[in-house]
């Protein structure tokens, strides 16, 4: 098993022929262990509005700049249907902590795209209550996203002003989501200001330790609208200890969590394919990755999803990024992969249900 200090060694190994061959195990992983298909999720993006004040992030609720638009149960309905012609066996639903979005409308939602599609959906709507999460589950969703952004307690508190009324941390979320039964996916940022090659080692090894069935990485990428943006000096560590928000550091980050989470879905991101437009997303699959998230939102909604400045394929309709990514899949000599691309990583046994979760219990410790 990966030990702490040869993970923190090929984080910092910088020799090309090192890299090589932390690349070529990685990709060897992923053949032996999820294969030569490429599973596409359909994303939509269906409400920027957020209640939360990340310091990274362009949709932090302080910034005025923003359009805030929020999709309609049928405009979202319309979307699936556009992932189902498309041939995409997964929608994902992703939003701000958008609490103006109901626990019951959200599994109304959930629960007509289940009754009319065969998707599998994808969930990512931020922290919300157990309960909450088992009402979605219960409608039918299959799997929730939530990076953790960073392992380390210190960090997370100078990037993330506590939200009041929230007893319960990241990490013990995706334990509870994992025990209602989703698919659990999670992931952190690369690069963060603050960021340090220590917590980045650290990050990997809490992907291993949650098991997670999909993780999600990518490089930081500056907003000129957030404090984080604005003035990263405040944050950033000295030149040897701070990580790079760069292409190889990312690569190094996919490759490893390939090789800690061998069976997790791992997408190569837009976060990739904006800071290398060219070629990312094909060397994100190449060195780990499995997994592409075409966006279906509909085009007129789309500058406004401004998480980062830049975003990739920004301007490109759901038929041109389809388009796009089957020509680049079929260039590196890999498939597309049918139906719902579950993780094949075991189902686990000791799932609570929905009459567990009813009452979050206030008085548990903080978080790890
Ligand atoms: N650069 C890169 N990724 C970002 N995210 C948020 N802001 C940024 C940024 N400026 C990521 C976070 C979040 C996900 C939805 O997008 O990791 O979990
Ligand atoms: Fe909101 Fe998510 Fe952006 Fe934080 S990262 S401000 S929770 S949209
Ligand atoms: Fe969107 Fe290539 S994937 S244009």
């Amino acid at each position: 098993m990966m030990e702490r200090a040869e993970i923190f060694a090929w984080l910092t190994e910088n020799e090309p022929a090192r890299l090589d061959e932390l690349f070529h195990r990685a990709d060897t992983a992923r053949r032996d262990h999820v294969g030569d298909a490429v599973h596409l999720r359909g994303l939509v993006e269906f409400s920027n509005h957020c209640v939360r004040n990340c310091a990274y992030c362009g949709l932090r609720a302080s910034n005025r700049g923003v359009d805030r638009y929020r999709l309609t149960a049928d405009q979202i309905l319309a979307c699936a249907d556009q992932a189902v012609a498309l041939g995409y066996g997964t929608l994902v639903l992703q939003s701000g902590e958008d609490l103006a979005v109901s626990a019951d409308a959200m599994a109304d939602v959930v629960r007509r795209i289940k009754q009319e599609t065969p998707l599998a959906v994808t969930l990512s709507l931020g922290e919300r209550s157990p309960g909450e999460y088992a009402a979605w589950k219960e409608a039918g969703a299959d799997r929730y996203l939530l990076r953790f952004e960073t392992s380390s307690p210190r960090l997370f508190q100078s990037l993330h002003p506590r939200r009041r009324g929230q007893p319960f941390g990241r990490v013990e979320l995706l334990r509870i989501l994992r025990r209602l039964g989703y698919e659990v996916g999670s992931g952190v940022m690369i690069g963060v200001p603050g960021q340090s090659w220590d917590d980045l080692a650290e990050d990997l090894l809490l992907m291993r330790e949650l098991d997670l069935d999909m993780i999600g990485v990518g490089p930081y990428l500056a907003h000129p609208d957030t404090p984080l943006g604005r003035r990263p000096e405040r944050w950033c560590l000295a030149e040897d200890q701070q990580v790079p928000a760069d292409e190889r550091t990312t690569y190094k980050v996919i490759a490893l969590a390939r090789l800690l989470c061998p069976r997790a879905n791992i997408p190569s991101t837009t976060a990739l394919a904006t800071i290398n437009p060219v070629n990312g997303r094909e060397l994100g699959l190449k060195r780990g990755a499995n997994v592409i998230m075409p966006n279906v939102t509909p085009l007129e909604f789309r500058p406004a999803y401004s998480i980062y400045p830049n975003k990739a394929c920004i301007g490109d309709g759901a038929e041109t990024c389809h388009h796009c990514v089957h020509w680049r899949i079929a260039a590196l000599g890999r498939t597309v992969g049918a139906g719902r691309g579950d993780s094949p990583n075991p189902r686990r046994h000791d799932l609570i249900t929905f009459s567990n979760v009813k009452e979050p219990n206030h008085g548990r410790a903080a978080d790890r």
